[in-house]
């Protein structure tokens, strides 16, 4: 396998979609460790250690390998300058159903960016990958991520209650999801 320590993957008018390198570090670990960030997020207190160890296993990993969570970083096209991630889940047993998930740096939220990210990710996904579905989890209460999802055209297809353990609690979250058909449709690419 060919790794690529700064390799870009996705490029949409504003962003690149690139592996994480070690000159990420120090700013993921900065929005990573922010209150602000992990609200709605499964983690709190992310510590330097867990953002180094993240991304030096991100540089070795490729998406799209069954079994794992591939990272993207966010970064500004014109400068380089790490802005967030996303992330694509590529489950063992169904590799054809993939999930996304997506964090800005607060620095660069508002600007549109995290939509404009999701919306190449998703057509790496359908165009590059061609998978089948993708889907997406978000914490009832988290009305930024949910305006994302449907910016990007993705449905509302569950409730689920409960689902998800967050500062100790059970937390509802719903399904957001679409089909390589319904982006095609909408690119005009299927009638
Ligand atoms: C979820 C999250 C990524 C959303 O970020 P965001 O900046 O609000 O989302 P977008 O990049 O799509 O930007 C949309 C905003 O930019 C504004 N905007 C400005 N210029 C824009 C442009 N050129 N194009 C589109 N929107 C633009 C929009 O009006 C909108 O503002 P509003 O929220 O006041 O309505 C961010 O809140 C986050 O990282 N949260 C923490 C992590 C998290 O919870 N992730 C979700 C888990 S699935």
């Amino acid at each position: 396998m060919e790794i690529y320590d700064n390799s870009v993957f996705i490029k949409t008018d504003r962003l690149v979609l690139r592996r994480f390198s070690v000159n990420d570090i120090k700013y993921f670990h900065s929005y990573r460790s922010n209150p602000a960030v992990s609200l709605f997020q499964s983690w709190e207190n992310y510590q330097y250690s867990e953002a180094e160890s993240f991304v030096n296993d991100q540089i070795k990993n490729m998406p799209n390998q069954p079994g794992t969570w591939f990272q993207f970083a966010i970064a500004l096209a014109k400068n380089d300058q790490l802005i967030g991630d996303c992330a694509l889940h590529t489950p063992l047993n169904e590799p054809r159903i993939v999930e996304i998930g997506f964090t800005l740096s607060p620095e660069y939220q508002g600007n549109g960016y995290a939509s404009e990210a999701v919306s190449g990710l998703l057509h790496y996904i359908f165009h590059s990958l061609g998978k089948h579905k993708v889907t997406a989890f978000s914490d009832v209460r988290n009305q930024k991520s949910i305006a994302v999802l449907e910016r990007v055209n993705m449905r509302q297809e569950g409730h689920l209650l409960q689902n998800y353990m967050s500062k100790g609690q059970w937390v509802d979250e719903y399904q957001y999801a679409i089909l390589q058909s319904e982006w095609k449709k909408r690119k005009g690419l299927l009638t």
